[in-house]
């Protein structure tokens, strides 16, 4: 059952970097811009509304990129939030350009990288990023520049910790090499677990795990799906469930549900007070693998 006033906090907390301690719900800024992520929001004053909300609802770790908007999420962030609390942490990235509606394009030169660290101090309106994550790896750039341009920015003090985004196992040895890989963010939820042997390595290695998109759930959120009947059994709905299980399945778990309405961002946190038994994460975990196989 669900509480009346929802808190992250419920969700336990996980320390980034050796340094940082979030609680493991946080929040994905990228829903408060406009269609495609393009843009301003539809409505400002929600969106403005949704992220002043945050830290009563105990949220404390909040992911947003250059690119969203672009510039638009990390605008709204300093308008709502700044001057920020000291329990507050920001994790923005780097690395996608952005020239249209839905249009992402991956760019990893290491001067465009440093521009764009540059860019979200000065539109977060911080001295140093907490978590900068490498947005996805540039297959036109050499691997290695875009890794140790990501060093150099650690160095510099331009940001405390680095992360990276949609990558493999062999990814993260081979960044390892050059930064202390603290986060890493790949698309995953209860029925999409392409990045089942990611999570694995992070979970072992005590990497932050960001999986987004954590609430889709596809079929299994239909009226008579497992999820619906759970959802009816924790007296939750069934998108709360599918937060709930996200983050029963690792410790090292933050997912992050984006959203620019205050009432969904109330309904995502009281996923936190949501304990899912064995019996029950375990069936769905097995009808998560099994509609996962069958989409493949
Ligand atoms: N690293 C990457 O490449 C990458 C890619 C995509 C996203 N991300 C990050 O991950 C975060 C989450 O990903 P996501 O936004 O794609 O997926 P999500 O959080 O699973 O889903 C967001 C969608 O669900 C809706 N929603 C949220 N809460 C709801 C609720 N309680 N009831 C009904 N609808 C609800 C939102 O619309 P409303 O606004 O109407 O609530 C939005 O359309 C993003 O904000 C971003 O920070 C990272």
């Amino acid at each position: 059952m669900t509480h009346s006033s929802p808190n992250a906090a419920n969700a336990g907390t996980f320390t980034i970097g050796g340094d940082l301690v979030v609680h493991r719900l946080g929040f994905g800024a990228m829903r408060i811009t406009g269609p495609g992520i393009w843009g301003p929001p539809a409505d400002h004053d929600e969106a403005i509304r949704t992220l002043k909300r945050l830290p009563d609802l105990g949220v404390n770790f909040i992911d947003t990129a250059d690119s969203y908007g672009p510039d638009v999420s990390e605008w709204l962030i300093r308008e709502a939030l700044h001057p920020y609390r000291k329990d507050l942490v920001i994790a923005t990235k780097g690395g996608l350009t952005r020239s249209g509606p839905d249009i992402w394009k991956p760019v990893g030169r290491p001067e465009y990288l440093l521009q764009q660290v540059h860019k979200s101090l000065r539109n977060l309106g911080v001295e140093q990023i907490d978590l900068w994550q490498l947005h996805r790896i540039d297959p036109k750039v050499p691997v290695d520049e875009q890794f140790d341009a990501v060093r150099s920015f650690i160095d510099q003090k331009l940001i405390r910790h680095a992360g990276l985004s949609q990558v493999s196992v062999d990814d993260i040895k081979a960044a390892s090499k050059f930064f202390n890989v603290v986060t890493v963010q790949n698309r995953y939820n209860l029925v999409d677990r392409t990045s089942e042997d990611v999570l694995d390595y992070c979970a072992g290695q005590n990497i932050g795990f960001i999986p987004w998109f954590p609430l889709a759930a596809g079929d299994l959120a239909k009226p008579g799906s497992i999820l619906d009947s759970m959802a009816g059994k924790y007296g939750a709905h069934p998108s709360q469930i599918a937060l709930a299980w996200v983050l029963k399945r690792s410790k090292v778990m933050l997912p992050i549900p984006g959203t620019s309405k205050v009432a969904h961002l109330e309904q995502n946190v009281a996923a936190a007070d949501i304990t899912l038994s064995e019996e029950d994460f375990a069936a769905l975990d097995a009808e998560g693998r099994k509609a996962f196989q069958a989409a493949r």
